[in-house]
């Protein structure tokens, strides 16, 4: 067996007067899964930032194999074989998996021998329990491949420890299995030690087979999986228990429409096709879930209706062309809430006030105009916002990039979400949120809705759409190919529209 076991030893770790960790004891097994749980900002990133030399504990060890291991800088845990799958991507877009795998090394010679490494690189994906195209270019892959490449090369390194932060939120529902399903099998197998940090139960449930819970930044719980609930680890997580009611779904139906596309056409983007949408409606008091496999327009539908790319066809928001000008969006209240919202919807160096009064920085509350800049007001809203949201920060002056990454995307909702709004656009709103987290923003969308609200779902998790939605539309390859209301829809067979499955998918039986 190379898996290797890693205990954590009273771990503590400060950010200035805050602290993010104090007396954490972690014992994860060689060659288990060991699920690490919290809610936002409990600090699970710090923790294993901490494990791989990125950060330095203040207090406390680590052990490797029951030796004490000194870890201080990212090399020391290299040497150690443990290694890190982090949520952005690491991986040359413009190179081949064949050429990522092998710079990946660090020490290659300065004169490559192709034709050697590609061999041992045949043998080593002869091992592997996926297969990846080793020729293809990084930039040509769906974010799935792209996911087991990053999985791949930790084990091309011949990491004998791998910890996966959030790792499936990138990835389908069937890839997400797919792919814990083999982590699993590494783990069992002896190859590697697999630490996951995931705020998905189910996953944590059926993959796991130990259980670490941080709260706030200390130890709350841990143990087999097996003997533990999900109310046990939900309750572990946020100190209480947690059953939250499905957002109740009030009005609607034949209501104006708000977001009228038509003949909506680009150029480019997804793969060479670019987008082709004949019709697209959404009406007040309606939520429009759009489904699909990540990479299938989303984001250039995002990038239309945000006004960062050019389109030929109409777009009309109350029957107004609509061009997502600010002063536009803002005459007619529309907000655009988009993915990655740390890289697209903040200024990373701003403060956090700042940044939740980016919006609004130059009106007043009655939403006229102002000339300078009312610091108090800025204040009082963002506190406002903070305590609304449950915002976890250290302290409302710190740039908003050091918080956690669930802290950032409630500052975006709480931002986008203030006021008066008629028509949301909004991708994949619970990406990387806790469970409670997650039932506070679906009861905000579903409260907006109800108070009529239009709203486009765009969303990579059809359970949510599921939810949430009132009317389904599936995206593949910039069109979308089906529609159905939501109420009695199955999700297999909007799963087969998602995957354009048909022709695979057994009829089903005669009864
Ligand atoms: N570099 C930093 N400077 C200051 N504070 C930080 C820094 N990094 C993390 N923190 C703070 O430490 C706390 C823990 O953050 P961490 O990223 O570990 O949380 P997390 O459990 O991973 O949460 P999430 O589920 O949202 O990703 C947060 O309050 C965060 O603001
Ligand atoms: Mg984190």
């Amino acid at each position: 067996m190379t898996a290797v076991g890693v205990e954590a030893v009273g771990i503590g770790k400060r950010f200035g007067a805050f602290a993010a960790l104090s007396g954490i004891d972690m014992r994860v097994r060689p060659g288990t899964v060991h699920g690490l749980l919290g809610e936002n900002g409990a600090g699970k990133s710090t923790l294993v930032k901490c494990l791989m030399g990125y950060y330095r504990a203040d207090e406390g060890s680590f052990l490797v194999d029951g030796r004490e291991a000194a870890i201080s800088r990212p090399a020391d845990a290299d040497a150690l074989g443990l290694g890190m799958v982090y949520q952005h991507f690491t991986l040359v877009p413009s190179m081949t998996v064949a050429e990522n795998l092998v710079i990946a090394r660090g020490q290659v010679p300065a004169v490559i021998n192709w034709a050697r490494e590609r061999a041992a690189l045949d043998e080593f994906m002869g091992r592997m329990p996926f297969p990846v195209p080793l020729d293809a270019t990084v930039g040509t892959l769906s974010a799935g491949e792209r996911q087991k490449t990053e999985i791949l090369k930790q084990l091309y390194l011949q990491r004998r420890l791998l910890v996966l932060d959030e790792p499936t939120s990138v990835l389908t529902p069937q890839e997400a299995e797919e792919m814990l399903a083999v982590m699993q099998g590494l783990a069992h197998g002896g190859t590697a030690t697999v630490v996951i940090i995931t705020h998905k139960l189910p996953d944590v449930m059926r993959f796991t087979d130990e259980v670490t819970v941080l709260r706030r930044g200390r130890l709350a719980g841990r143990g087999a999986t097996a003997g533990l609930s999900r109310s046990d680890l939900t309750s572990m997580m946020i100190g209480e228990p947690h059953a939250p009611a499905r957002p109740e779904r009030r009005g609607g139906a034949e209501a104006a429409i708000r977001l009228a596309v038509r003949r909506l056409r680009t150029t480019g983007g997804v793969g060479q096709h670019g987008l082709d949408i004949a019709s697209l409606d959404v009406r007040a008091h309606e939520i429009v879930g759009v489904a699909g496999v990540s990479g299938n327009g989303q984001k250039e539908l995002l990038e239309v209706l945000g006004g960062q790319r050019p389109f030929e066809g109409a777009v009309t928001v109350g029957g107004i062309p609509y061009a997502a000008t600010r002063r536009q969006s803002q005459a007619l209240h529309v907000r655009v809430i988009p993915e990655e919202p740390l890289r697209n919807g903040c200024v990373p160096g701003m403060s956090v006030v700042d940044n939740l009064n980016l919006r609004l920085f130059d009106q007043n509350d009655g939403g006229g105009s102002r000339r300078w800049l009312d610091a108090g007001g800025m204040r009082r809203r963002a506190a406002r916002m903070i305590a609304g949201y449950g915002i976890r920060a250290a302290s409302i002056d710190a740039p908003i990039s050091v918080l956690s990454g669930g802290n950032v995307q409630r500052c975006v909702l709480a931002r986008e979400l203030d006021g008066d709004v008629a028509l949301l656009i909004v991708a994949n709103p619970c990406f990387g949120l806790d469970v409670k987290a997650v039932a506070e923003v679906r009861a905000r969308l579903m409260a907006a809705r109800n108070a009529g609200c239009a709203i486009l779902l765009i969303s990579e998790d059809l359970d949510e759409i599921l939810e949430l939605a009132d009317r389904v539309v599936v995206m593949r390859s910039g069109r979308i190919v089906h529609e159905t209301p939501a109420a009695g829809a199955d999700p297999h067979a909007i799963g087969a529209h998602m995957l354009d499955a048909h022709a695979a998918t057994p009829a089903p039986a005669l009864a």
